[in-house]
């Protein structure tokens, strides 16, 4: 009888940072992952299907100032996606997005992202110009890493469908998303949740540069 593994060629060039979990696999099945929301909310609606990918996001968060307002508007993200399906129903998974914040909050400027998750690198999220050509729209695009390199539809670009403030310390956590599939083969919904870090400052002085915010957080992709 044959035992059949679950392949998962993904691009181990990762530094391996002290204090994430690190999982012997890079990635399992997430068949029987289930995300957790606050049962208190109606924003956020889980899927009844399994997710296809469970990730946690390192990145950061741009803004500028408005000149007419003194306050950030947001000007897009990028971060690097990490696979966290072989931590998932372990007490690791709970807390992995605090772990790696810790870690990604103190590190100099000379560390990237890409160095800080906890396992293989699955893709990237940023943003793009949106079909429209007007505005931009995010991206999760693993079409250059892991075992869908190559793949040329291994992308999402989405639009967001839900909105809530952040369950915890909504003033420094950036918002719990849920975002449709608007072009692209890797999933059709996608979810932020989990969030730590990522809001800017309440105020700013016009004509001051744009500036990045840490943060970290889980995507669920369905
Ligand atoms: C994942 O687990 C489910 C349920 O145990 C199983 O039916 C499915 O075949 C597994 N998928 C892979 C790729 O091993
Ligand atoms: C909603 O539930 C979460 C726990 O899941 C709790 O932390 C939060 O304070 C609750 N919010 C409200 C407005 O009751
Ligand atoms: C966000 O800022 C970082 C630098 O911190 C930059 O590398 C990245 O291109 C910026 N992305 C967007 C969408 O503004
Ligand atoms: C390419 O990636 C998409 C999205 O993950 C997947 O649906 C499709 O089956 C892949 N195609 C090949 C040839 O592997």
């Amino acid at each position: 009888m044959f035992t059949v593994a679950l392949v998962c060629v993904l691009s181990s060039a990762t530094l391996l940072v002290s204090g994430i979990p690190t999982p012997s696999n890079t990635c399992c099945n997430t068949s029987k992952a289930v995300m957790d929301l606050p049962a208190n909310q109606t924003t956020l609606v889980a899927p009844t299907t399994a997710p296809l990918f469970l990730a946690l996001g390192v990145g950061v968060q741009n803004y500028s100032c408005s000149s007419t307002t003194s306050t950030y508007s947001s000007i897009g993200a990028v971060a690097s996606l990490f696979d966290i399906s072989c931590l998932d129903r372990t007490p690791a998974f709970t807390t992995i997005q605090t772990t790696a914040f810790d870690v990604w909050s103190k590190a100099p400027p000379s560390v990237k992202a890409t160095s800080i998750g906890s396992t293989a690198l699955l893709g990237y999220h940023y943003f793009v110009t949106s079909p429209s050509g007007t505005g931009i729209s995010p991206m999760w695009d693993f079409t250059s890493t892991g075992k869908l390199a190559g793949n040329a539809t291994a992308f999402v670009m989405a639009a967001k469908v839900g909105d809530m403030v952040a369950v915890t310390s909504p003033a420094t956590n950036v918002d719990w998303l849920a975002l449709d599939r608007v072009e692209g083969q890797l999933a059709s919904k996608i979810f932020r949740i989990d969030t730590v870090g990522g809001q800017p400052p309440t105020s700013c002085v016009p004509g001051s540069a744009p500036i990045s915010v840490k943060y970290t957080a889980k995507y669920f992709l369905y």
